[in-house]
């Protein structure tokens, strides 16, 4: 059995919009950041007795589409894995399209676990062009630390690894947990059919990735923060233009942004983002935690949060049994 463990991609400069060839090539460049402590563990094997893989996700038995597409993309991708069946065991510690790029994690480790427990010798960008196949975001999530995921691109590359920046502190806080109305593919693809600013984004985008990557290298958590949130806002500028309109925040996600803000006018260095989901994810270092979460209780008592760093990335094992 192959056991595969991996992170999130949390995008600081967003992926959001496809070119018009290629599958899941994306349209925008972008920057992200893997969490430690989220984890996707999947676990892998060979079945032998049936012509049907079969596929257990948080603990029940599913048929989901996306993935079983994925199996057949697989096996029609590399000859040698033309004719094997898998079982697949895989569930997350934090919950599951919601918003917190479960789809990154989550087809990473099949990327990963697939290649493995079919014996193929893939390189770090070979898989990686193998999980976008799966889903974009999920190209930056078989590595850990920073990763590039260049408008255009087939693969993501890691640009620095998790110890490049261990000051960093990423709180997710979980406004809703229930699965969003939308999901985020669908949502892209009526972003860029029916938004009049979704050409707008496309160009402003180009420039946040170079500038995005310029403060990772100088670890500079003030440069980072005001391009972080002129990506996300601009990436949802285009989803509200479209027709009809995506509209993931709710009540508290508003209220988290105005409490970053006020964050800031008092001093603290901590830069908000959002995805394809309500939760908002603060991003400040070490230092300014205990205040952070010190007001997340009082302010947000109803609201849970996790607290992540940099992580290291993807964790394989083979077990024999
Ligand atoms: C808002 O990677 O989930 O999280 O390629 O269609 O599977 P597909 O989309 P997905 O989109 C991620 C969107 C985002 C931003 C990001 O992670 O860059």
């Amino acid at each position: 059995m192959t056991h595969v463990q991996t992170e999130p991609s949390l995008a600081l400069v967003k992926y959001w919009g496809k070119a018009e060839t290629g599958l899941n090539i994306p349209a925008t460049g972008s920057i992200a950041v893997s969490l430690s402590g989220l984890n996707t563990s999947t676990d892998i094997r060979l079945i032998q007795d049936s012509k049907q893989d079969r596929m257990i996700l948080n603990g029940e038995v599913r048929n989901d589409p996306k993935i079983n597409s994925f199996l057949d993309y697989f096996r029609q991708r590399y000859p040698q894995a033309k004719k094997l069946v898998f079982e697949i065991n895989s569930s997350n510690n934090f919950p599951t399209s919601a918003g917190i790029a479960s789809s990154s994690s989550g087809f990473a480790a099949l990327a990963i676990g697939l290649a493995r427990a079919s014996g193929l010798q893939l390189d770090n960008s070979e898989l990686s062009r193998l999980a976008r196949c799966g889903s974009g975001s999920a190209s930056r999530a078989v590595f850990g630390g920073f990763t590039s995921f260049p408008a255009g691109a087939e693969a993501a590359s890691q640009l620095f690894g998790h110890e490049h920046w261990p000051d960093l502190q990423i709180i997710v806080v979980m406004v809703h947990t229930g699965s969003k109305p939308v999901g985020s593919r669908d949502a892209m693809e009526l972003t860029r059919k029916t938004s009049d600013y979704y050409q707008a984004w496309i160009e402003l985008s180009a420039d946040l990735q170079i500038s995005a990557e310029q403060a990772v290298a100088e670890r500079d958590l003030s440069k980072l923060g005001p391009i972080m949130r002129r990506s996300y806002m601009a990436m949802f500028g285009s989803m509200f233009a479209a027709d009809p309109p995506v509209l993931y925040w709710l009540p508290d996600s508003v209220a988290l942004i105005h409490q970053a803000a006020e964050w800031r006018r008092k001093g603290l260095e901590i830069w908000e983002t959002m995805d394809a989901g309500p939760q908002v994810k603060l991003i400040c270092t070490r230092k300014e935690l205990p205040r952070i979460e010190a007001d997340l209780k009082t302010l947000f008592p109803h609201l849970n949060y996790f607290c992540a760093s940099v992580g290291s990335g993807p964790i394989v094992r083979q077990e024999d049994y």
